[in-house]
């Protein structure tokens, strides 16, 4: 267990870390030695050896998943919601700072997409409050800002290993410290968390041979709906886990990843190289060839190397092209289509979010789109892809 002066050293360290590169990069060796049932149960142990606990807040982005909130209420804290920059799916250095108050214990900062976000300007900020900072790396494992990996630029970073992300073993996450006080801490905690039993497993790994041999992003359409059928019947799991009531956290919260998981993700991170070279050139194709109007792209600074888990663009109108997208079986995925995805309206209190409050997050939501960069993307994709919004 943590205390409070191990989460001041952290803190300190983790501050102190920015902008200085004082660990190595994160690899297979690194992603692969505290592993959990889910990303977001990586988050919450690592908040927990940040010292967070109940009636504190963490600093979030707005333009996130459930997941994200979900994390910080396991431990009785509130998520106090970031908006994000104009222009950019990632957090507002000027927003966080009129978020931040005397109860703000950690900031997190996600790569949304793979697109790095501003993080000289968001851990100078955070240092100045000293705030440990944790990367949301769910999106990119290898991208890169001024030559040096997110995930190495706070006191931890958390990973996720759904369909969809850098790695894929079913459902997963890790926790990757460089603060050495933070990274004892969750050493330490990793025994409260028991491997899920064999029948989970297998369900995981049943869903990741499914995914496997069906997903294909001409299939995506089909898939989408036959996963969203199996997951209403409750044969296989879900995104979203229920956060209507404020109850305790549920058991997902008390696992650590599973032996086949683990397995799984041996053999995904062996490959993670290759890949990112793959995901590069597709994002870079899209990127050049998608040349409509009415469609934009995020602009990307010099500094920042991006690798793309989804490539996304804006359009107009959203749902006439998410329509078009799923006629001409164009893979276009609909994400984050809230603040806080897939919370709507009212229900988006249900995680601490006051509607109107994060007007950029609210705007993004309505006009985002993403194209898929996995290793399933080939050139007919890319140009079918293309030739729907060229026309
Ligand atoms: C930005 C972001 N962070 C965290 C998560 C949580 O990951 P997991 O589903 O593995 O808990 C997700 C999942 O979709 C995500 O999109």
């Amino acid at each position: 267990m943590s205390t409070s002066r191990d989460a001041t050293a952290a803190a300190s360290l983790a501050t102190d870390a920015i902008g200085q590169r004082l660990e190595p990069p994160v690899d297979a060796t690194a992603l692969a030695r505290l592993t959990y049932f889910r990303g977001r149960v990586a988050l919450e142990a690592i908040l927990r050896g940040l010292g967070v606990s109940a009636g504190d807040e963490v600093a979030i982005q707005a333009f996130t998943c459930i997941a994200v909130p979900e994390a910080v209420r396991a431990l009785g804290a509130r998520a106090r919601y970031v908006d994000v920059e104009e222009g950019s799916p990632n957090m507002d250095p000027g927003d966080l700072v009129r978020k931040i108050n005397e109860r703000t214990r950690a900031v997190v900062i996600q790569h949304t997409f793979g697109l790095p976000a501003n993080v000289s300007s968001l851990g100078g900020v955070a240092k100045e409050h000293g705030l440990p900072v944790v990367e949301d790396c769910a999106h990119t494992i290898a991208s890169r800002v001024d030559g040096r990996q997110v995930g190495s630029f706070g006191a931890a970073a958390f990973y996720s290993y759904e369909a969809s992300k850098p790695a894929f073993v079913g459902i997963g996450g890790s926790a990757v410290a460089n603060d050495v006080v933070l990274a004892a801490a969750l050493d330490a905690d990793y025994s409260r968390y028991e491997p899920p039993s064999a029948a989970v497993q297998l369900q995981l790994a049943t869903m990741f041979l499914a995914h496997k041999a069906a997903y294909r992003p001409s299939t995506y359409w089909t898939v989408r709906s036959l996963f969203r059928s199996l997951v209403s019947a409750g044969l296989i799991r879900g995104n979203y886990n229920d956060m209507s009531e404020p109850s305790a956290p549920g058991p997902d919260f008390t696992r650590r990843m599973g032996a086949i998981q683990a397995r799984l993700l041996h053999r995904a991170l062996a490959l993670l190289d290759s890949q990112t070279a793959h995901r590069r050139w597709v994002g870079e194709e899209y990127r050049t060839r998608i040349r409509a109007r009415g469609v934009a792209h995020f602009p990307v600074s010099r500094n920042v190397d991006p690798v793309f888990g989804r490539y996304p663009v804006l359009v107009g109108d959203k749902s006439a092209v998410l329509d078009g997208a799923r006629e001409a079986r164009v893979e276009l995925a609909d994400f984050y289509a809230t603040p806080v995805h897939p919370l709507k309206g009212e229900k988006l209190r249900q995680v601490g979010y006051e509607p109107g409050s994060c007007p950029n997050a609210e705007a993004l939501s309505a006009r985002i789109v993403s194209l898929p960069t996995g290793p399933q993307v080939d050139r007919t994709q890319i140009q079918r892809a293309v030739d729907f919004f060229n026309g």
